[in-house]
């Protein structure tokens, strides 16, 4: 295996990490939760500042007049470069979990007489709940399949054999947020097309870290939060994708932002063009803002590397940790093909809540943990080192031999 810190030396990205704030009282620290919460983008700073002394506080409301209103589709457009869309057809808005009732209600509607709605149980929690209540909304009829894996890997093959003319949406996250399997965006979409049915894709864990191309694809909708790999800010706002092929959806909750003229206050108002007919109400304007420096970072650096880099950083992962966890009790629960595979890797391990804790407080290591016994290790390209890797297995075998896991185990304070 070729030396981390050659591999640091020879790292195209490496010059980005210095893009992102590091906090001087912390020099150890190994940050593995990119894939939870980004770091902050050093330009974001320098811009929230702008934002709260020179537009709001200097400008107050006339700061609507001089780029606050375009904003949404502003940072829509930047992002659309992310994912293969056009502009026009992203813009940001609410949380990722409203968005997809948007998305997935539009989509129930537009194919009347098909009461199905397919998912799986890789899927995030939110996800399945909001499709349950958008089958509630549309009667009684409606129902939510949600297929049966094994935890690591999609449900392909049942998949194929549920999506039928009964169809109407097939909603999935491209990256399942526990074990970091990665459908084939592809073949799913086609899939889907072929039985007539809408597909809705969550992006939450895939855009910044995978490749996408949506209109190379055909995808028809899609949704994404842009707090983990796209670096935006604690709840910072989602965004949704609207194919421009797809004219006729309509937006389940109208508002005044999602008429052709908010400042027109008709009650009768037209709706806006393109995704701007999905938006509801005033867009957050500080946070939508900031997602911007993190969109452009990704942008420089481009998404080929960064996959690249990505799929380097995950293999040299899982081989130290086959080599030097899976010994201490640790079991991979991440898919072994790369290609399978969002950017973070999973592992089991019976006390992963204590492993985490003993990490986080021993060792400076931060990865997270998500119950029963998973522990998640994020590696967000822009700001991961080879060297990250190599140290963060390192010391979580430090934290292991040395009795951590008895030292964290019981409630977490
Ligand atoms: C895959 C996935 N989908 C949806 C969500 C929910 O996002 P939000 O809180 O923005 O609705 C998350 C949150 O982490 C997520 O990881």
């Amino acid at each position: 295996m070729p030396d981390a810190a050659d591999l640091d030396a020879a790292d195209p990205l490496a010059g980005f990490r210095y893009e992102f704030f590091h906090d001087a009282s912390e020099p150890n620290l190994i940050y593995l939760d990119g894939n939870s919460l980004g770091r902050m983008p050093r330009r974001a700073a320098d811009l929230a500042a702008d934002l709260v002394n020179d537009q709001w506080g200097g400008r107050l409301i006339r700061g609507w007049n001089e780029g606050w209103f375009d904003l949404p589709n502003r940072v829509g457009d930047r992002l659309a470069g992310l994912v293969g869309a056009s502009a026009g057809e992203v813009m940001l808005a609410d949380s990722t979990s409203v968005c997809l009732y948007k998305a997935a209600a539009a989509a129930v509607a537009a194919r009347p007489g098909r009461t199905r709605i397919i998912t799986d149980d890789l899927n995030f929690p939110s996800d399945v709940q909001v499709l349950r209540a958008v089958a509630r909304a549309a009667g009684p009829d409606h129902e939510v399949v949600v297929l049966g894996s094994d935890g690591v890997h999609g449900p392909d093959e049942l998949l194929a054999d549920a999506i039928d003319d009964t169809t109407a949406l097939v909603s999935l996250s491209h990256v399942a947020y526990r074990s970091g399997w990665c459908w084939d965006l592809d073949a799913v979409t086609a899939l889907a097309h072929q039985a007539g049915a809408l597909v809705l894709w969550d992006l939450c864990h895939s855009v910044g870290a995978v490749p996408i191309d949506l209109n190379a694809v055909g995808v028809d909708l899609a949704v994404g939060c842009t707090y983990k790999y796209l670096n935006g800010g604690p709840g910072s706002p989602a965004f949704l994708f609207v194919s421009s092929g797809l004219p006729d959806l309509v937006n389940p909750i109208d508002g005044w932002y999602g008429s052709d003229d908010p400042m027109a206050f008709e009650f009768d108002a037209e709706r806006a063009p393109g995704v701007n007919r999905f938006m509801t109400g005033s867009p957050p304007v500080v946070s939508t803002a900031l997602v911007e420096p993190g969109v452009d970072l990704l942008l420089e650096a481009g998404m080929d590397r960064v996959r690249d880099k990505s799929v380097a950083l995950s293999e040299r992962f899982i081989t130290l940790v086959d080599a030097r966890l899976v010994p201490l009790g640790f079991e991979v629960r991440s898919p072994r093909d790369h290609q399978r595979r969002g950017s973070h890797v999973s592992l089991f391990h019976p006390d992963a809540q204590a492993v985490g804790q003993a990490l986080i407080h021993e060792e400076s290591v931060i990865p997270d943990f998500r119950p029963p016994d998973l522990l998640r290790f994020g590696f967000a390209p822009l700001y991961t080192s080879f060297s990250d890797v190599d140290e963060a297995v390192s010391r979580t075998v430090r934290v292991v031999e040395g009795g951590g896991v008895d030292r964290w185990r019981g409630p977490v304070a």
